[in-house]
Order: structure tokens, then sequence, then C-alpha cells
């Protein structure tokens, strides 16, 4: 092909234009806002919700609130962002979608995503907010990893998480290194609810907040109570 382009040029020959032209790029979409609220055995938090309370300069773990707490404030108000991606073919005719084979998604444990958070800025600020997200932040020496709030790539990786078709957050990952060697990539992903609520300490500040525990065991924290985590719309 490119041989016959070569002799075309050197023979002076006008290069015909591209029949059609394909392209590619990704969008985010973000949710509407809505609660994570708490499923415990344990009453004094089961009903309660989560929202994201200072630990740092824009930094904010993910604590547990009052069930009372006003369900549309900001502060407990969480938002789902998810990629797409969008396929284009432009011919003589037009620019028309096409489907570039983009992986389905198992609806029973749901899509992935980023669980993000507004973090409002001192009155008269332009914009009134800045949009953070949270991950999971993991001391080697404990198998629990507590929730953290805080800008895009400050506290890498991001957290990939879903919610499955009864709401309830998951974590999803195609490997489950217990099955070593050989079959510990799975062919689809599995879903995980490893939630725990627990005392916490952070760079001082000492919460009721949310962690998730590192592998099937039982948390170290002896004060980590399991929990299940649900999106209510707002
Ligand atoms: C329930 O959770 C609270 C708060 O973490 C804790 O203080 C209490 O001991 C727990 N109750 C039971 C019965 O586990
Ligand atoms: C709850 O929060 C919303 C949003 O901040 C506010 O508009 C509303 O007045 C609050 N409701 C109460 C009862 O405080
Ligand atoms: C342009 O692409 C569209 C979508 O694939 C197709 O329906 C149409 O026939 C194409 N037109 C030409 C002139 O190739
Ligand atoms: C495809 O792209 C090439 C290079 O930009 C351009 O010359 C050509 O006209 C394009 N063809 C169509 C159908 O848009
Ligand atoms: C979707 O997830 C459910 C729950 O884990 C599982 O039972 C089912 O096999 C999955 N479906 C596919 C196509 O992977
Ligand atoms: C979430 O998506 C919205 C819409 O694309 C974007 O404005 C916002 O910055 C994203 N949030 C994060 C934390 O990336």
């Amino acid at each position: 092909m490119r041989s016959v382009l070569n002799i075309l040029l050197l023979m002076g020959a006008a290069v015909p234009a591209l029949a059609q032209n394909y392209s590619a790029y990704q969008i985010t979409e973000q949710s509407k806002p809505f609660n994570l609220v708490i499923e415990s055995e344990n009453k004094s938090l089961n009903g309660g919700l989560l929202g994201g309370c200072h630990n740092g300069a824009a930094h904010e773990g993910v604590c547990w609130v009052e069930p009372s707490f006003n369900h549309t404030s900001s502060y407990v108000s969480f938002q789902f962002n998810t990629t797409r991606t969008i396929c284009t073919v432009t011919n003589e005719t037009g620019t028309f979608p096409y489907d570039c084979g983009t992986p389905a998604v198992n609806a029973t444990i749901g899509k992935t995503g980023w669980l993000t958070w507004k973090l409002v800025l001192a009155a008269g600020s332009i914009p009134p907010y800045v949009d953070q997200a949270v991950s999971l932040i993991n001391p080697l020496t404990s198998n629990i990893a507590q929730a953290e709030i805080s800008f895009i790539s400050e506290n890498a990786p991001e957290l990939y998480v879903a919610f499955d078709n009864q709401q309830r957050m998951n974590i999803q990952s195609y490997l489950d290194d217990s099955l070593e060697p050989g079959s510990e990539y799975l062919a689809s992903p599995r879903a995980y609810y490893r939630w725990v609520i627990c005392h916490t300490s952070y760079s001082g500040y000492m919460y009721t907040a949310l962690a998730w525990v590192l592998g099937p065991g039982r948390p170290q924290n002896p004060t980590c109570e399991c929990v299940t985590v649900k999106r209510v719309w707002i």
C-alpha cells in the first residue's frame, strides 16, 4: 500500500482523499447526587449516612453521620463519574457513530467509575466548589484501607467502585490470587463487598469512618463493624 502511494507521489499523481476517517474519544459523565446509606447489624450504625469530614488541607475522610443529618446537604452528597468511549466515522455524507466494541458491563454487579464529592470553598469563591474523588489509603502495617477524599491523582491510584442492581457499592477485580498459580486471572470481574466502619485515626484526626478490608479475613482494627453501603438518590 505504502509503496503504491510512493509510486503515485513520484509520478506526481494527485492522492485521492480518504473515503472515510475514524475517530475514538472518551467522555466522562457525572451522575445526579446521592447519599451513601449504611446498613449494619449494629443498631447504632444502621441507617447512618457517609459524609466528607475534614482531615487535612482539602483532604477529607468518609465519616459516619447520624441518620437525622440533612440528606440534601453537600456534606453527605456524592456523585458517580463514569466514562464512555465514542467512536465516529466521517465520510462524504457526514459523521456517524459506530459500535467500537466497548466491553459489555455486567448489570448485576454494575459499571465501574469514580466516587466523587464536592468540597465547598469559602463564600464568594468562583466556582463555589471543587470536585474531588474518593480513594483508599492503606498503611502497609494494617489490613484495612481508609477511604479518603482528595484531588485526583493526589492519592493515586484512583479508586474504581460500582453499584450493583441492589444499589450496593462494590469493588471489582479480575484478580483472585487465592487461586494461584496460573488461574488467578478470571474471565469476568468479580464484585467484592468488604466495607467496614471503624474508629480510625488519620494524621491526628480521629473519626468513625469508612474503610475497606484487604482480603477475606477479619480487620485487625478491633472497632471495625461490617457494613453494606447503599446508594440512595437524593
Ligand atoms: C456498634 O458500633 C458502635 C460504633 O462503632 C460501637 O461503639 C459498638 O460497640 C457497636 N455495638 C456492638 C453491639 O457491636
Ligand atoms: C438542608 O440542606 C439544603 C442544602 O444545603 C438546604 O437548602 C436546606 O435548607 C437544609 N434543610 C434544613 C432543614 O436545614
Ligand atoms: C457514510 O457512512 C454511513 C454510516 O456508516 C453510511 O450509512 C453511508 O452510506 C456512508 N456514505 C458513503 C457515501 O459512503
Ligand atoms: C479524512 O482526513 C484527511 C486528512 O485529514 C482529509 O484529507 C480527508 O478529506 C478526510 N476525509 C473525510 C471523508 O472527511
Ligand atoms: C455477572 O455477575 C454475577 C454476579 O457476580 C455472576 O453470577 C454472573 O455470572 C456474571 N455474568 C457474567 C456474564 O459474567
Ligand atoms: C466528574 O465528571 C465531571 C463531568 O465530566 C467533571 O466536571 C468533574 O471534574 C469530574 N470529577 C472528577 C473528580 O474527576
